[in-house]
């Protein structure tokens, strides 16, 4: 038995879909644990590629795919994957299990997530705009709704009223728009229908995770986002609104610290941000577009550009601290094929003149210190051997691993499935 998180070290993107879909082969239940359809999880195979946003990456491979209590659900846009994914010949109906305890994202929240960015102007967050926010405010100020709540119809018929009053006047007195207002009576009836899809999906959760635990089964815990825009631990305030770290995963779906075995954080070879919020090895040269266009680095849930950078290793050692990482999966260093130097940052300036090793609490005002290395300047992408892979990437391999503390046990040089090093396979924790 093996419970195994997976976990982004950096801002999100660093593509946990593909490894999370490679391990799923030898996991029998994948189990997202917090955030909601922010996430994109790209997954690449034969000819087709999937971006996965709420449904864990594990139900491409018909595994047990489970959305934990701590997820957020917007269930129109559920239902809209899940008709997406039958009309690419995948099926969820036998090994999909929601959570009856996840929040439902409400219509005002995506509402209020657009006008509360609108509000904030400049200083705005550059949310993916679905609702994220304002769901896990009303979950932690309790006023939420929960997937749960739908199977009573009268009860859920009568807080919805209660809480579409208070909404109505938030729109009209606090945004001071002219939007129309939510109607209790529509949403009442949208919802219904969503019930009768879903309703063979929602279960106790907690309650079959711990049994499959106790069976002895292997779990993988997709994270989405990524350790620095964790709600604690992240640039705040440009982060999301869920726990990101690895401890997340306990709460979020309701096991114990003690169930887990390995914790398996992906590494992006280089660094990159999607929305706000500062980037202390950001690039805005010659060398970050190249890192964009070599990297596709387009967000997979809103199409922006993504902010590109080096490799920052004091953000992925305190990641590797904040969540217990055993070990690393690198990932896109088939994207680093073309530079002549690489470069890494070491430890910041700050602006009273000091240096530091570790991560301040604010990165704005930081100057990284960067420490060059070669690059291999050949053709690495899609190489399988680790035999093959040029002296310089392994040592750039090296230098990463000692500078943050934790072991490679994964290199990916590609999107597909197949273009991945897994180090001593035999010993894999699954
Ligand atoms: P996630 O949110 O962490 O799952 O990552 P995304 O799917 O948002 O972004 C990662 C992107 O990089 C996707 O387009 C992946 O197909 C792609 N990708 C993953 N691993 C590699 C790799 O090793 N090399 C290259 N070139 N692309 C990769
Ligand atoms: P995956 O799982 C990268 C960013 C948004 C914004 C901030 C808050 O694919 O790695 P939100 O809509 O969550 O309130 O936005 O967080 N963000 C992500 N950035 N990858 C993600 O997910 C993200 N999910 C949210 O761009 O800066
Ligand atoms: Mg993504």
């Amino acid at each position: 038995m093996a419970c195994v998180i997976i976990v982004g070290t950096q801002w999100g993107d660093e593509g946990k879909g593909k490894i999370v879909d490679l391990l799923t082969e030898r996991a029998d239940a994948v189990v997202r644990y917090q955030g909601g359809n922010n996430a994109g999880h790209t997954v690449m195979f034969g000819e087709k590629t999937f971006i996965l946003h709420l449904l864990p990456s594990g139900i491409l491979r018909k595994t047990t795919s489970i959305l934990g209590n701590g997820v957020v659900i917007d269930l129109a846009e559920m239902i809209k994957e899940i008709d997406e994914l039958a009309q690419m010949d995948i099926a969820v109906e036998d090994h999909l299990h929601i959570s009856d305890r996840a929040q439902l994202v409400m219509p005002w929240h995506k509402t209020f997530d657009r006008l509360g960015e609108e509000q904030k102007g400049k200083n705005k967050i550059g949310t993916t705009g679905r609702g994220i926010g304002p769901a896990y405010e009303d979950k932690v100020r309790r006023s939420g709704m929960r997937v749960g709540d739908l199977l009573e119809p009268e009860l859920f018929k009568a807080r919805l009223e209660e809480i579409v009053e208070e909404k109505n006047k938030l729109l009209e007195l606090y945004y001071k728009s002219d939007e129309p207002s939510f109607s209790a009576e529509e949403i009442f009836s949208e919802f219904t229908a969503y019930l009768k899809i879903l309703k063979p999906y929602i279960r106790d959760t907690p309650l079959l995770v711990n049994q499959m635990i106790e069976e002895g089964k292997n779990i993988l815990f997709e994270g989405a986002q990524g350790t620095f825009l964790d709600v604690d631990h992240g640039t705040y305030p440009f982060v999301t609104s869920s726990n990101t770290l690895a401890g997340g995963a306990c709460a979020g779906t309701g096991i114990g610290p003690t169930r887990i075995n390995e914790v398996l954080g992906i590494v992006k070879a280089y660094t990159t941000r999607v929305g706000s919020g500062p980037f202390p090895t950001e690039l805005l040269d010659n060398d970050g577009e190249l890192l964009q266009s070599e990297g596709h680095e387009f967000g997979a849930t809103t199409g922006r550009p993504r902010r590109c950078g080096w490799f920052d290793a004091l953000l992925v050692r305190q990641a590797v601290r904040l969540n217990g990482i055993t070990s690393m999966a690198v990932m896109k260093l088939d994207v680093l094929d073309k530079f002549d130097t690489l470069k890494i940052a070491v430890s910041y300036r700050l602006s009273n003149g000091e240096h530091t090793e570790n991560l301040p609490r604010s990165l704005e005002n930081v100057t990284p210190v960067l420490e060059e290395m070669p690059g291999w300047k050949c053709k690495s992408a899609g190489i399988t051997e680790y035999d093959q892979l040029p002296r310089e990437m392994l040592a750039y391999l090296e230098r990463i691993s000692e500078l943050v503390g934790a072991k490679v046990s994964i290199i990916s040089t590609g999107p597909k499935r197949e273009e991945t090093i897994v180090l001593n396979p035999d010993q894999f924790w699954l």
